[in-house]
């Protein structure tokens, strides 16, 4: 069996982000450490407990938490194999872009090693991901070496059809274990 892999799982304000815990569960089969860390928007959605439940790890929800480290997002940046974003707001995906600094996860995602892979799983209406504004945050950070996993295209939850729905998640979980050469 392959060594344990840490994967950061980020998981945003979007409708989609019950899906995350599906995610949190199929990266766990495989021989991943996952620490989970939920934005504010997030928990609108999702609850921590399915994650710890799964993941047997606590949830991260604010820069404040103490683990053993004494700045746990810097730990868990440092003992990270991956970021992955699942799914990611236009608002994170224009913090990463830009570089803001301000909850769990954006501190986490500046602290990373250099080397330390980057997967998004974009979820939003269509308009959001076609604005120039997101489409350039996109570029900046698919130049930086950010691999974008979607969107999908169907019907969205907001009522409109196109492109915007977030990938299935065993496409995104397929993905993150190629990419750690866990498969
Ligand atoms: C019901 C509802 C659904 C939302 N779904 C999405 C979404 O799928 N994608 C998105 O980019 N923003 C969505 N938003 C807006 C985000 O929650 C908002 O931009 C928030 O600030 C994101 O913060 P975060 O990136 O820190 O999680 C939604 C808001 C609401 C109220």
């Amino acid at each position: 069996m392959n060594d344990l892999k840490n994967i950061v799982l980020g998981v945003t304000g979007s409708i989609a982000a019950h899906k995350a815990i599906d995610l949190a569960s199929l990266l766990t089969k495989f021989n991943c450490g996952v620490n989970v860390i939920l934005s504010a928007d997030a928990e609108e959605f999702v609850k921590p407990l399915p994650f710890e439940t799964l993941t047997r790890r606590p949830v991260v929800r604010s820069l404040y938490d103490r683990g053993e480290a004494p700045v746990l997002h810097i730990n868990i940046a440092d003992e990270a194999d991956m970021l992955l974003i699942a799914p990611a707001t236009a608002n994170t995906i224009a913090k990463l872009a830009y570089g803001l600094a301000d909850d769990p996860l954006s501190c986490t995602a500046l602290a990373l090693k250099s080397e330390t892979p980057v997967l998004i799983a974009p979820a939003m209406n269509g308009k959001m991901w076609n604005h120039p504004a997101t489409r350039s945050n996109v570029s900046i950070l698919s130049n930086r070496g950010v691999e974008f996993i979607g969107p999908d295209e169907g019907m969205l939850s907001c009522g409109y059809e196109g492109i915007g729905r977030i990938w299935p998640v065993e496409g995104i979980s397929e993905r993150a274990l190629q990419v750690l050469n866990c498969l």
